[in-house]
């Protein structure tokens, strides 16, 4: 099985945490394309979902799937989405697609975060992954300078503007022993819209697609 269809393998395992008639949280990225292509075949069966980028607004309108401004909704029962790193606490670091705002704030309304991965994205230590952080244009070189004293390398992600219409630094080398903390220090920076680490609200199930099959773990 190659790596584009373990990400399939998972995509499809999270409709059976899709429940009938409901609004369902859609992330962003490739292992999510597959999802948004199982959600298109239950389509009649949901009432529709609520969408992490423009990207996937994109391709659920395309498969006829009314796609909610989360305002209008009060409870989501799950969101499912990828990762580019998960550990063993389920905690992840995302955002490589740049979406990772509107991510944390659909995460933050579900019920349950179902996380869809191959088993690339499982590691035992965060941080080989560099993160993403979103931040407001005219603070780029300011949060730039704060994210060195807090010990990362960052760098500009050239020519991508946020569907927020910032911008992202993707920071190298930071020592992730305690991620949650990390996460809050880096998101009181003024000028930092959020930090790709997802370590408070972690996944709380893990659908990891392996040569042997779709495994399943919970927090
Ligand atoms: C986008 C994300 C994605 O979930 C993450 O980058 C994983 O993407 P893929 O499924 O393409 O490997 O956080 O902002």
């Amino acid at each position: 099985m190659n790596q584009n269809e373990m990400k399939k393998a998972a995509g499809w395992a999270a409709l059976e945490y899709v429940e009938p008639n409901t609004i369902v949280g859609v992330g962003t990225g490739s292992t999510v394309n597959h999802f948004i292509d199982a959600l298109g075949s239950i389509k009649g069966e949901i009432e529709g979902a609520v969408s992490s980028s423009e990207e996937s607004t994109r391709r659920l309108k395309e498969l006829g799937i009314p796609v909610f401004d989360l305002n209008t909704v009060d409870q989501l029962s799950v969101y499912v989405d990828g990762a580019d790193e998960i550990n063993h606490n389920m905690q992840m670091v995302k955002g490589g697609g740049a979406a990772l705002t509107r991510e944390k704030i659909i995460a933050a309304v579900a019920d349950k975060f179902v996380c869809i991965a191959d088993e690339s994205k499982l590691v035992k230590l965060l941080g080989d992954f560099p993160l993403p952080v979103e931040v407001i244009p005219m603070a780029r070189s300011y949060v730039a300078r704060q994210l060195v004293k807090l010990g990362g390398d960052p760098v500009y992600r050239e020519g991508v503007i946020t569907d927020n219409g910032n911008i992202i630094l993707d920071v190298y080398n930071f020592n992730v022993e305690n991620a949650c903390e990390l996460e809050r220090q880096i998101n009181a920076v003024v000028g930092v819209v959020t930090n790709g680490y997802f370590a408070e609200r972690g996944a709380d199930t893990l659908l990891l697609a392996t040569p042997e099959g779709v495994k399943t773990s919970h927090r």
